[in-house]
């Protein structure tokens, strides 16, 4: 393997959506992430530094209203990944890909071009679609059949790898794309990259235990993880003989007490939440995705505005370890870490986490860069 990322010999840890203006956060204070390139390359080349696994971006094409339109601004994944992989030398930077908007042929080869660039360091996060205001901006519909999405995925996956393998000119038939006389190259890297994908629906982890590598899905608490972990494993075992890692994302506030931790929290996620984008996000996901049940979705506001309803991680350097290694003993490969001052944040986790971490035989120490 040219990276880490799929050793599976500790718990690996990435970083999401720094791309998309306010990160995770959906909050109107005014210093919150201001998803600028010069930010991202800073965090970019700490994440590298520190020894973080990988970083994942939010493909997003309309933001979600509210005061602060949450997620206006976003560095669209594929030339963030290649600019990201030009300018660090270990971090796995994934490039996140709607299928329903990008056609196979254009992808494979910017994806390739993306892991040559990164000297075989780039993953593709596979998202089958869910947003209809997107679609509707796009001038596409979005199936309405959940099954039809993932049955488009499917084929848009198949015919990538096709043109990733196959040499010389070919024919790839279905019943989305149907090609005559394509051909690929360059091929990338790796050959066929690391594959995240985020659906939590039955179809959504159907389609991860047959193609991922990762499932990246959304979870209450450990306890859940667990569950989802054991019938993930099973079924991927059962159905098509694969293994597949369980990834799930989290929003972290860490301070030297937790009271401190609480009062930030509460500060950004609370006080200053955007709850117009919250809720229009919230209503979004209800209506069109099945990531989150009726009952999270009933009890989550809070966990929205603090972090994309992902789990949080809030309190001292001991209390985030903890609350880690519950994560990583429920069996999950990693999870990806959220904060509303990425840089600023990650550098305090990377001091005082990680070393706890290590401690407790979850992270293995990464060598310093050169
Ligand atoms: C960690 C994570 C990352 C995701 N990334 C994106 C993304 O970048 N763009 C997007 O449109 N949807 C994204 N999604 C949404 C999923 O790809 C998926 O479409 C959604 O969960 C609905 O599918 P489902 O109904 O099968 O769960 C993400 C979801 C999760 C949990």
């Amino acid at each position: 393997m040219r990276n880490a990322l799929t050793d599976g010999r500790d718990f690996k840890l990435g970083l999401f959506s720094p791309n998309c203006t306010g990160g995770l956060a959906v909050t109107k204070i005014s210093e919150r992430w201001g998803a600028t390139w010069e930010d991202n390359l800073r965090l970019a080349r700490l994440a590298d530094e520190v020894g973080v696994d990988f970083i994942l971006p939010i493909a997003r094409w309309i933001g979600y209203g509210g005061e602060t339109n949450f997620h206006e601004g976003v560095l669209e994944p594929v030339p963030w990944a290649s600019a990201l992989l030009a300018t660090t030398e270990r971090v796995v930077v994934f490039a996140t890909v709607h299928t329903a908007f990008n056609h196979p042929v254009v992808s494979a080869k910017q994806l390739a071009t993306v892991d040559q660039v990164g000297g075989g360091r780039a993953g593709v996060n596979i998202v089958a679609g869910w947003n209809q205001p997107e679609y509707h901006a796009m001038g596409v519909e979005l199936p309405s059949e959940h099954d039809d999405r993932y049955a488009m995925a499917q084929e848009w996956w198949d015919h990538v790898r096709a043109l990733w393998t196959r040499e010389g000119r070919y024919d790839l038939d279905g019943r989305f794309y149907s090609l005559k006389g394509v051909e690929s190259m360059p091929k990338p890297v790796q050959g066929i990259l690391p594959v995240l994908n985020a659906g939590s629906s039955t179809q959504g982890r159907a389609f991860a235990a047959r193609n991922a590598n990762f499932v990246f899905t959304i979870i209450g608490d450990a306890e859940e993880g667990e569950r989802v972990v054991a019938q993930l494993t099973a079924s991927a075992r059962a159905d098509y003989r694969r293994t597949v890692g369980v990834m799930s994302p989290a929003h972290l506030v860490c301070r030297a007490t937790r009271a401190e931790a609480e009062e930030y929290l509460h500060y950004y996620a609370e006080e200053y939440a955007d709850w117009e984008a919250v809720d229009n996000l919230m209503r979004l996901q209800g209506m069109h995705a099945q990531s989150f049940t009726k009952e999270m979705l009933a009890t989550f506001r809070s966990r929205f505005a603090a972090g994309h309803g992902t789990c949080p991680l809030i309190g001292s350097p001991d209390d985030v370890a903890d609350e880690i290694e519950k994560y990583a003993k429920a069996g999950l490969s990693g999870m990806t870490l959220s904060f509303v001052d990425y840089v600023a944040e990650l550098e305090q986790f990377a001091a005082e986490v990680i070393p706890r971490l290590e401690a407790k035989g979850i992270r293995l120490p990464r060598p310093a860069l050169r």
